[in-house]
């Protein structure tokens, strides 16, 4: 059995475990440590020593930032320090260890074509993470293009994220009549421009899809995330392995 080591870092845990990467199953119940505030680099990667344990070999490591070639160059949701951050050099120098980092929503998705609500499916699947913020993962034939930072497009006068979110809902207080509106109106958007074959959506907010599916209307097909909130750790640990 292939084996890998995930650590998703969000903006109130950072989690982590052993993966089966044949399977998608978690080998160990996850290690959650809340995030440090203020979330530096320097705290951040401490604590994701912590989540590493005695874990050995190549791990992967998710950012809610846009990430190339290892480097930070976004921190919509995190410490601005981030911006501009060999994270990978960095991490691989404290845990004496290789490491691989990525977007937060990028190995969500990569988890859910692999294991979860996409399995199998061709043609363009767009993920889409509706958290803090909102992520996206990009496929086209089951093939990433990473970073495309869709919850950043403008609607109605503002950052979508800021609209349509799930903390957006909560901070509004809105029905889940409300919020649905929103995100019809931004997956509407989204839909003109990419025209996905399938819009999977993810975040704690899918494991309350029987409160707001229903409410959808929209061309392409919604489907709820497979994978809950462990798609980040399974994500990461397969793109570790390469
Ligand atoms: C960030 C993305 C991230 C998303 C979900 C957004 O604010 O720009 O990089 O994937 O939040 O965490």
């Amino acid at each position: 059995m292939a084996s890998g080591f995930g650590v998703d870092v969000g903006g109130s845990g950072i989690k982590g475990a052993p993966v089966d990467l044949d399977t998608g199953r978690l080998l160990a119940e996850r290690v959650r440590v809340e995030t440090p505030q203020p979330a530096t680099p320097e705290a951040v990667i401490s604590v994701v020593g912590q989540v590493l344990g005695d874990s050995t070999g190549r791990f992967g490591l998710t950012l809610p930032s846009v990430v190339v070639d290892g480097t930070a160059l976004t921190a919509a949701n995190i410490d601005p320090s981030w911006v501009g951050t060999d994270v990978r050099s960095f991490v691989q120098a404290a845990a004496g260890r290789e490491a691989v980092v990525v977007n937060d929503a990028d190995a969500a998705g990569v988890a859910e074509v692999r294991f979860g609500a996409a399995q199998g499916v061709r043609g363009t699947v767009l993920l889409l993470t509706l958290g803090t913020g909102i992520g996206s993962a990009l496929f086209r034939d089951g093939e990433l293009v990473p970073n495309t930072e869709l919850g950043h497009l403008e609607l109605d006068g503002h950052e979508a994220e800021h609209r349509a979110s799930d903390a957006a809902r909560k901070r509004h207080d809105l029905s889940w009549e409300q919020w649905a509106q929103r995100l019809n109106a931004y997956l509407t958007h989204v839909d003109l421009l990419v025209r996905p074959d399938l819009v999977v959506l993810g975040g704690g907010v899918s494991k309350k899809a029987d409160q707001w599916l229903h409410l959808l209307d929209v061309r392409p097909p919604v489907r709820p995330a497979g994978l809950k909130n462990d798609a980040g750790i399974v994500g990461a640990a397969l793109l570790a392995a390469g």
